[in-house]
C-alpha cells in the first residue's frame, strides 16, 4: 500500500511539472507476478499489466469532452497539431475489471465481453506486462532462451482468439516531450500489421501512418485450435510507414511463417476431446524455445520449437509431414518453402535480431468481425465452419468467453519446466 501511494504521489508531481498529458484519474495497474530462471533456479519478479492506452479515455483537459470521434479517429478540432493536441487532452486512468482484466498473483483472466447495466458491452482487452518499476515496459531478450506459460482455453469457442505474443516495442513506449504518459498509460503499440491506429507512441496520429514492427506470436489459439508464428519486418524495432511501404509486402512480413498442428495435417493432436493428445477443455503448459545455429545468446535463430505439459507430462510437439520427412518445430527450411513474405523481410536472421534486441509482452482477447478468424481454426486450418467464428453468434451463444495465462516464467533452455514422460525434444 505504501508503494502504491508513493506512485501516485510521483505521477502527480510530473503532471504538475511538465505537462498536462496525464489526467486526474490515476492509473493503478494490476500486479502479475512472473519469473525469470536460470540453472540455478527461478526469481519472482512483482510485475504488471497495462491496457492499450486507446482503451484509456482521452479528454480535452479543458471541457472534459474526448478527444476522439465516436469512430475512434483524433478530433481535429482540439487536435489541430500534435503539439496543441499535447497540450490540450490527457490520458485517464482506467479500472481495469470495468476492462474484463483480472489477475491474481500468477494469473490472469480476459474476457471479451462484460454485462453492464444489463447490456452486454465488448471490452476484448490488450495488456502488455511492465517492469517492476510500473513505468516501461519489460523487455524480454529470447534469443537462445525459452518462455513457458500455462493456459487455459476450454472457454474460447470457435473464431476467438487468446493472445499472447511479443512485439518489437519501446521500452518507455514512446515516452517523448509530447507523450510524458508512455509505457505507465500503455502507448507505443505496434505490430507486423502495420495498422494505423488513431494514436502513435502517444503522438495524434494526423498523416495516418502505420506502426509497424516485428512479431512473434507464441500463442494464438482456442479450444479448437492453435498456431505459432513469427512474423518478421525488415525494420529494427519500431518503424512508421505510410501508402506502399505498409502494404502486403511492405516492411513488414504480415501472413508469418505460421505452425498450425491441425493445418499441418494432424487432426487429432489439439481439441476439446480425451482422444485429442493436448485436451483442451483442461490447462496445459506451452513451452517455446529460440534456439541458435551456435548456441550462444548472439548466434543467428536457426529453430522455433515447442513442447507441452500436461497433467505433469511433458508432451513432445505434433509431428507432422514435410518434405519427405517429419517436422515438429518451426525451421528455416520450413518458412523458405511455404512463407515466400517471411523470407522477403528477412526471415529467421531478422526475426533473431529482434529476439535479442528484446520485445515486450503482449495478452489479448479478440474476435474477428470480417473475417470470423477463419485463418486459425476454419477450412484447412481446423474444424469450424466457415460461419461459426462470426462475433455476433459469439456473443449470444458465449458472452462469458474468456480466457486465463499463468505461471509465465523465461530464461535459460530447459529451465523453465519440469515434468515426467518420454515426450520431450527430439
Ligand atoms: C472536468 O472534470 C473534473 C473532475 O470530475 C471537474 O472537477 C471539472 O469541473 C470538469 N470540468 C468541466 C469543464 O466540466
Ligand atoms: C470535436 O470537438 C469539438 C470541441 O469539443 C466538438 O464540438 C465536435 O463536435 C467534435 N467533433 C467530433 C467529430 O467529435
Ligand atoms: C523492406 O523495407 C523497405 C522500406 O524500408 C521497403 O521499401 C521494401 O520493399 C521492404 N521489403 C523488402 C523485401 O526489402
Ligand atoms: C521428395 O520425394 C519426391 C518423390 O520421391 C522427390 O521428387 C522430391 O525431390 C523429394 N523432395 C525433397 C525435398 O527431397
Ligand atoms: C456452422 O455451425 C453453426 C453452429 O454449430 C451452425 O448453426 C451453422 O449452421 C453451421 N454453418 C454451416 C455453413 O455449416
Amino acid at each position: 500500500m505504501a508503494v502504491f501511494t508513493l506512485t501516485v504521489a510521483i505521477i502527480t508531481i510530473i503532471r504538475f511539472a511538465s505537462s498536462q498529458q496525464i489526467g486526474r484519474i490515476p492509473e493503478v495497474h494490476p500486479r502479475l507476478t512472473t519469473q525469470t530462471c536460470t540453472k540455478h533456479g527461478c526469481t519472482t519478479q512483482q510485475t504488471s499489466l497495462v491496457l492499450d492506452a486507446l482503451s484509456h479515455p482521452i479528454d480535452d483537459i479543458h471541457t472534459n469532452e474526448s478527444c476522439e470521434t465516436s469512430s475512434g479517429g483524433v478530433n481535429t478540432t482540439i487536435c489541430p497539431t500534435v503539439e496543441v493536441c499535447a497540450e490540450n487532452c490527457a490520458l485517464e486512468g482506467v479500472n481495469y475489471a470495468s476492462h474484463g482484466v483480472y489477475t491474481n498473483g500468477d494469473s490472469v483472466t480476459l474476457r471479451q465481453y462484460l454485462n453492464i447495466d444489463g447490456t452486454e458491452e465488448e471490452v476484448s482487452p490488450r495488456v502488455y506486462l511492465l517492469d517492476p518499476s510500473g513505468r516501461d515496459y519489460e523487455i524480454l531478450k529470447l534469443l537462445n532462451q525459452e518462455i513457458s506459460f500455462t493456459v487455459d482455453v476450454s472457454n474460447l469457442p470457435c473464431g476467438m482468439n487468446g493472445a499472447l505474443y511479443l512485439t518489437s516495442m519501446d521500452a518507455s513506449g514512446g515516452r517523448s516531450q509530447l507523450n510524458p504518459a508512455g509505457a505507465t498509460y500503455g502507448t507505443g503499440y505496434c505490430d507486423a500489421q502495420c495498422n494505423a491506429p488513431a494514436w502513435i507512441n502517444g503522438v495524434a496520429n494526423l498523416k495516418g501512418l502505420g506502426a509497424c514492427c516485428s512479431e512473434m506470436d507464441l500463442w494464438e489459439a482456442n479450444s479448437e485450435a492453435t498456431q505459432l508464428t513469427p512474423h518478421a519486418c525488415n525494420v529494427t524495432g519500431f518503424y512508421e510507414c505510410s501508402g506502399a511501404a505498409c502494404g502486403s509486402n511492405g516492411v513488414c512480413d504480415k501472413d508469418g511463417c505460421g505452425f498450425n498442428p491441425y493445418g499441418l495435417g494432424d487432426h487429432s493432436f489439439y481439441g476439446p476431446s480425451v482422444t485429442d493428445t493436448i485436451d483442451t477443455k483442461k490447462p496445459f503448459t506451452v513451452v517455446t524455445q529460440f534456439l541458435t545455429s551456435d548456441g550462444t545468446s548472439t548466434g543467428t535463430l536457426s529453430q522455433i520449437r515447442r513442447l507441452y505439459l500436461q497433467n505433469g507430462k511433458v508432451i513432445q510437439n505434433a509431428k507432422v509431414d514435410f518434405d519427405n520427412s517429419t517436422l515438429d518445430s518451426i525451421t528455416p527450411a520450413y518458412c523458405e518453402a511455404t512463407a515466400a513474405t517471411f523470407e522477403a523481410e528477412g526471415g529467421f536472421p531478422q526475426m533473431g535480431k529482434a529476439l535479442e534486441m528484446g520485445m515486450v509482452l503482449i495478452f489479448s482477447i479478440w474476435n474477428d468481425p470480417s473475417a470470423f478468424m477463419n485463418w486459425l481454426d476454419s477450412g484447412t486450418a481446423g474444424p469450424c465452419n466457415s460461419t461459426q467464428g462470426n462475433p455476433a453468434l459469439i456473443e449470444a451463444e458465449n458472452p462469458g468467453t474468456s480466457v486465463t495465462f499463468s505461471n509465465i516464467k523465461w530464461g535459460d533452455i530447459g529451465t523453465t519446466y519440469s515434468g515426467s514422460g518420454s515426450g520431450g525434444w527430439n
